[in-house]
């Protein structure tokens, strides 16, 4: 996606911003723009709180001088502005592409109203060309993986490659919550919903990138404007 495209998306979103709003702030090259742009707002004298969904958004978030909500005093979050990895037509979502989904997911559900910004590129009828990710925690992780296998084939999903998401150096990767990250290949998830369904029923998932009915809106940038799905 070019960053022309991700930059006129985020602008656009800049427009649903109020005075005084609590907002999420999202995790990904898209969201970065975002958050620079909710920086400038801040110079201008707009009083503006964010909740970071990651530990890279918030010292970003810091660096724009973005005051920061505490989670545990925070009664509203008015919107939330984040990236995906995919979208369809029902404004379901992949995200987690930046390992943040569990964070993303806390702070989506609990906004008064969620918005994609992203490009044409995550456009898709079916999710599933985006390896899913699905945070386990490390403890008993073989396990988990062997109930998510079970999950697929029980779903008629077989022969789904299931990946430990590693480091550039090949190291486990561990996300800011101190867990790892399975990306399942799935190519096409024909039912979202039964998936996510079966997936929070494991014990070992701590999240999925799933995000089933979360989006109120997608903002999809191009280079030379936006074009938003309302749902
Ligand atoms: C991070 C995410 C991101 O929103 C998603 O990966 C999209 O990122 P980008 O805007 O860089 O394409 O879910 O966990």
């Amino acid at each position: 996606m070019s960053d022309i495209a991700k930059r006129n998306a985020a602008r656009e979103a800049l427009k649903l911003v109020e005075d005084g709003m609590v907002l999420g702030l999202g995790t990904g090259s898209t969201a970065k723009h975002f958050v620079d742009g909710v920086g400038e707002l801040i110079a201008k004298g707009w009083k503006l709180s964010g909740a970071p969904t990651s530990i890279q958004t918030e010292k970003q978030a810091v660096a724009c001088g973005i005051p920061l909500v505490d989670l545990d005093d925070v009664d509203v979050i008015h919107l939330t502005i984040d990236g995906a990895d995919e979208f369809d037509p029902d404004m379901n979502l992949i995200k987690g592409g930046g390992a943040a989904l569990l964070r993303e997911k806390i702070i989506a559900d609990y906004s008064e109203r969620m918005v994609v910004i992203t490009d044409a590129s995550k456009q898709v009828e079916t999710l599933g060309a985006f390896p899913l990710p699905v945070e386990v925690n490390p403890f008993g992780m073989a396990l988990t993986r062997k109930r998510i296998s079970h999950a697929l084939e029980m779903l008629g999903m077989k022969d789904i490659s299931i990946k430990q998401r590693a480091n550039g150096d090949g190291s486990a990767l561990f996300t800011d919550g101190g867990h790892h990250i399975y990306d399942l290949h799935c190519g096409q998830i024909l039912d979202v919903a039964s998936l996510a369904t079966m997936l929070d029923q494991i014990p070992g998932v701590v999240e999925h990138g799933l995000f089933v009915g979360l989006a109120d809106a997608v903002i999809i940038g191009n280079e030379t404007g936006t074009q938003t799905l309302i749902r």
